[in-house]
């Protein structure tokens, strides 16, 4: 079973500010699409509000000890339960998709990381991917990408596997 992280941030590892992206990057949002469809999904409250809506043919699973029932979401108290409901909806792939606290607790327990890293820094932000090794990864594929009318910022989507 994968269990990844599938992120855009920057070199500091900015991921948000004031509960939204913060660029704008619509080939980045067509990757996390692409990338994230027909997959459980794995996301904080915080990141669920943000999005506002379940993501659709995807199965979205929302972490929180607050949130009761929500149509077309299924919500659990703690990553670890969370992680067990994907696994009875799929053999293949489970994905993390935020935020900070999310990565976090995730972090040593991922095997995969697609990561888009934009090309912008000196941002305003408040939430960050965790501090992690970059040697402890081996990078299987890297794909850049143009700064352009739709993308506010070059980034390149890298893909890495746990050495
Ligand atoms: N650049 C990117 O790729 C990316 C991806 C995702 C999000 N973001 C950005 O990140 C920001 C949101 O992230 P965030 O760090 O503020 O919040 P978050 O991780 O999305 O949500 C935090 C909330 O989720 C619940 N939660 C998270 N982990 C939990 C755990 N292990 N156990 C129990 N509950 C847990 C708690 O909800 P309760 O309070 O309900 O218990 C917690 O308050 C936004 O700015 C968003 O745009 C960026």
């Amino acid at each position: 079973m994968i269990l990844s992280s599938l992120v855009a941030m920057n070199s500091e590892r900015l991921i948000g500010v004031n509960n939204d992206l913060p660029w704008k990057l619509r080939d980045d949002l067509e990757h996390f699409k692409n990338y994230s469809m027909h997959k459980p999904i794995i996301m904080g409250r915080n990141t669920f509000e943000s999005i506002g809506r379940p993501l659709p043919n995807r199965t979205n699973i929302i972490v929180s000890s607050k949130l009761e029932n929500m149509e077309n979401c299924y919500i659990c108290k703690t990553l670890d339960e969370a992680i067990m409901l994907g696994e009875k909806f799929t053999n293949d792939e489970i994905i993390l998709i935020g935020g900070s606290k999310i990565f976090a607790e995730g972090m040593p327990i991922v095997n995969k990381l697609v990561i888009s890293w934009v090309s912008a820094n000196q941002l305003k932000g408040d939430v960050y991917f965790p501090e992690f090794n970059i040697n402890e990864w081996l990078e299987v594929s890297s794909e850049n990408y143009d700064q352009s009318d739709h993308n506010e910022y070059s980034f390149t989507i890298k893909e890495y596997v746990r050495k």
